[in-house]
């Protein structure tokens, strides 16, 4: 039977391996699928001792996406974008590594109506998490994209990466007022995983925003609550991308396509 994790820390939360046994369901496989602990000093060795002891992939997370991304010897076009890498698999010898956080959005956000092109999104948050998504985010044809961070050097530098092929990209002060209408927040920060108050600019909601946080929980997330109290009728949280990206990764380890349709109904009952 194939072996698959998915690593981080903390981990003992995640949905990813009942997500993965849906999708094994599906495809009328057998695997086995755990969640381990490791923390970031114990990458290079715990990952290296995965693959020797015969698991066909790994999934990343919160914090590691980055030391998998430097422990990849082969990056997918995606993963160089973003510099981060959720996805890790053998193939020919070599450690590959993909992302499918970007990807997954994009697909949770087409599922709900919305198409990014066109649109003025605004990102919350500069640290890992935006940059796995804000390549997808731009190569979707937004009007503008701006980012928010509360340490602006960092938004700074994130801009900075993407301005000159995408020039729409900006970078507002969480002390500025916004004047243009944005049609979509993303909060990508870990603020109410931390239990800390999240400082928005004056104006980011207005009549017509529609609020996704990256964050998911089975109650209103802290930042949608917020987003509610505000007037925005439209929230959603980031369980859908969950199952799309890790629905992205087995089709990439298992040559097989999930329909995740109804899975969050699953995960949330
Ligand atoms: P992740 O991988 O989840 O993105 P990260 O790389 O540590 O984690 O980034 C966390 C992001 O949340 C950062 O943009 C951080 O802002 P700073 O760069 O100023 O640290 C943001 N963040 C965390 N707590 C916050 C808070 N209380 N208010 C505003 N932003 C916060």
């Amino acid at each position: 039977m194939k072996k698959f994790a998915v690593i981080g820390s903390p981990i003992g939360h995640s949905l990813s391996p009942k997500i993965h046994s849906l999708f094994a369901e599906q495809a009328e496989i057998q695997i086995n699928y755990e969640a381990i602990e490791i923390i970031e000093n114990d990458f290079n060795s715990r990952v290296k001792q995965l693959f020797e002891d015969g698991y066909s992939g790994l999934n990343v997370t919160l914090p590691l996406k980055e030391k998998a991304f430097h422990y990849a010897d082969m990056k997918s076009e995606d993963a160089l974008l973003a510099t981060s890498v959720n996805t890790l698999f053998i193939k020919d010898s070599i450690v590959c590594g993909e992302t499918t956080d970007g990807r997954g959005l994009l697909l949770d956000l087409k599922s709900k109506g919305i198409e990014i092109e066109g649109l003025n999104v605004l990102i919350l948050g500069a640290g890992g998490s935006a940059k796995s998504v804000i390549p997808s985010l731009l190569s979707s044809n937004p009007n503008s994209l701006s980012v928010v961070n509360r340490t602006p050097e960092k938004a700074a530098e994130l801009v900075k990466i993407h301005k000159q092929k995408n020039p729409e990209i900006n970078q507002i002060g969480i002390d500025e007022k916004i004047h243009q209408e944005i049609d979509l927040v993303i909060n990508s920060t870990s603020a109410s995983t931390l239990g800390e108050e999240l400082a928005l600019p004056e104006g980011i909601f207005g009549p017509k925003t529609t609020s996704y946080d990256l964050a998911y929980s089975k109650e209103a997330t802290p930042f949608n609550l917020m987003a509610k109290k505000r007037g925005v009728k439209k929230t959603y949280d980031g369980l859908g991308m969950l199952i799309n990206q890790a629905a992205l990764s087995f089709e990439i380890w298992n040559k097989f396509k999930p329909n995740v349709k109804g899975i969050d109904l699953k995960l949330r009952s």
